[in-house]
């Protein structure tokens, strides 16, 4: 911003509240949650969902556990109206669920809601009055507090008077001072006050005061210091659930919520994925999973949080970013080679540790969850670009493609890989690292291949061999032999007989590639040129003899090249 545009902002007031307690608590357990998708996510897309998809939303939020669940404001418009009545006609709420609607404080659009309701088992009638000063101002043309506050006593009036037309439904009542967060808060108390004198809540009846960061205009402690004045000075406090509805607009909307519920707060309204009006509103799958993430249990079940992502993204037509918390594409994987390294390390350790330690506390860095708790996967975790270090690409051939390099191999092939990378100028995936592998370090033929080969066990000499094997050598095919203790060593000796001296074996490795669906063997050969380099080939056959020949070719191929 340009300096001289700072002239028209303000400091937003503190909370005279020096004894504030919030500080000193910390979260312990889970508050009511309320899912304002269909309303408040809804009302904020470009394309709003066709009520097949509320229906189909309605759903997968009753799958996650949401036990409230604001279906929209039928009395706005026909597709609202008519989704509530499919929901109730159709029986499709199940019995722990209450749907909540919406409806601003005024006497046509309340008595429709009323009509909306008719016949479901239990309702939460919410209604709210924007009720700051900014809003008396601007919206209501210089309104008077008095008549504000009036405003939400005949709304609270009619509601009450309407209740007993729909004796069959359970009618639960909700108030919001609508743009809360920028309300003296006097006047935001006094509103609740002359509400709930309408409403006579008792602590087995309870009023909902839902206190919206309609706008977050401030930092996340000066939410929770208004939300503790407010627990603090309202009276018949028993009598009232304490609801948080933040907004996101600094981007903090998560974190003011957190501290919200640290200041007394029972209750949290949001979307998934934090879909809201502007910068949205607060994505409950987050605080649920931080949650979690302390051990705290939320009734909310994320665990297959992909297959919700897909369900969002279609119906909303929206996509969740790459690095949201818990759900971005992104978030489990590491790019830096210290923490791919680090990471490896601990998921090793885990796999070795868990097994005898049930309950093992988690403890893998860089990963404040277990990916696979909501169903991601640890082939997932590491990616490779040229900002990775060595262990990154020996984890992803290991993890993904079932080949376990030497470790004094990781650093000759994972420096060509990221060299590759970088002249690429992006990640490489699972697959293109396995291609490049083995373009530069498995089967190399030339200018030698090895062609075909008997190995000769020699009777009465424990394990030496003779090994006969036809080579092309800068394309000239020849016969040649030599004897040794083992394949590769008996070839090396055929080698030598042709005058091949410059080098010697100095490791060897081999396993069964795991997972493959042909059933092949993998050798790898470290050979020291006379110059004293060291250098590893690997082989891949279906004989393990051969795949450990061919890695000493390719080893041999590589000084050349
Ligand atoms: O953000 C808000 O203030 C709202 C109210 C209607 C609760 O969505
Ligand atoms: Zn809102």
């Amino acid at each position: 911003m340009h300096p001289s545009s700072l002239a028209k902002y303000r400091a937003f007031p503190s909370v005279p509240l020096p004894d504030r307690s919030w500080p000193d608590r910390s979260l312990d357990h889970a508050p009511e949650w309320c899912s304002v998708d269909l309303r408040d996510g809804n009302q904020a897309l470009p394309q709003p969902m066709s009520i097949d998809e509320k229906l189909e939303f309605f759903d997968l939020l009753v799958r996650v556990g949401f036990k409230q669940i604001e279906v929209g404001f039928p009395s706005a418009a026909d597709t609202e109206f008519h989704f509530l009545r499919r929901l109730i006609d159709e029986g499709r709420i199940p019995e722990d669920v209450t749907v909540q609607v919406l409806v601003q404080t005024r006497d046509h659009l309340i008595r429709r809601t009323f009509d909306a309701i008719r016949g479901a088992k239990r309702a939460i009638v919410h209604i709210y009055n924007s009720t700051s000063p900014l809003q008396r101002r601007v919206t209501f043309a210089d309104a008077s507090r008095e008549s504000i506050r009036d405003i939400a006593v005949e709304g609270a009036k009619l509601v009450k008077e309407l209740v007993p037309t729909v004796p069959e439904t359970e009618v639960l009542l909700q108030y919001s001072p609508e743009s809360f967060s920028d309300t003296e808060l006097d006047f935001a108390l006094e509103c609740c006050h002359a509400v709930m004198a309408v409403w006579q809540p008792t602590p087995k009846k309870k009023i909902i005061l839902n206190l919206p960061a309609t706008v977050e205009w401030t930092t996340p402690n000066v939410h929770a210091d208004q939300i503790e004045w407010m627990c603090r000075h309202l009276q018949n406090r028993e009598s009232a659930v304490i609801s948080l509805h933040t907004h996101n607009d600094r981007g903090t909307g998560v974190a003011a919520t957190e501290l919200g519920l640290l200041a007394g707060a029972d209750r949290v309204e949001g979307t998934l994925f934090g879909n809201g009006e502007r910068t949205g509103n607060l994505d409950i799958v987050t605080v649920a999973l931080n949650l979690n993430s302390h051990g705290i249990p939320t009734g909310l079940d994320f665990s297959d949080l992909q297959s919700l992502r897909a369900v969002y993204e279609r119906v909303t037509r929206l996509s969740v970013p790459e690095r949201q918390p818990y759900a971005g594409e992104l978030v489990f994987t590491a790019f830096s080679g210290s923490h791919q390294d680090a990471i490896k390390k601990g998921l090793d350790r885990r796999a070795r540790e868990h097994p005898h330690t049930p309950n093992l506390p988690w403890g893998v860095p860089y990963l404040t969850i277990d990916p696979q708790d909501i169903g991601r996967s640890y082939e997932a975790i590491i990616r490779i670009n040229s900002q990775s270090g060595k262990g990154g690409v020996a984890y992803v051939l290991d993890r993904e493609h079932g080949f376990d390099l030497p470790k004094s191999m990781h650093p000759q092939v994972g420096k060509r890989i990221y060299d590759l990378a970088d002249a690429h100028g992006r990640e490489l995936s699972a697959d293109e690292i396995r291609d490049s592998f083995f373009q530069e370090f498995v089967n190399l033929a030339s200018p030698l291949d090895v062609i075909d080969y008997e190995l000769i066990h020699q009777v009465g000499e424990r394990g030496r061999v003779k090994c006969e094997a036809c080579i092309l050598l800068h394309g000239q095919q020849q016969r040649i032999e030599g004897l040794g203790n083992g394949p590769i060593n008996a070839f090396v000796h055929a080698l030598e007989s042709i005058g091949m001296k410059d080098f010697k074996v100095t490791d060897y490795r081999s396993h069964a590639v795991r997972g493959g669906s042909d059933a092949s063997a993998a050798a790898y050969v470290q050979v020291q040129h006379d110059d004293g380099r060291l250098l590893w080939g690997a082989g891949v056959d279906p004989s393990i003899e051969m795949a450990g020949l061919k890695a000493l070719v390719t080893a041999w191929n590589l000084f050349r090249s």
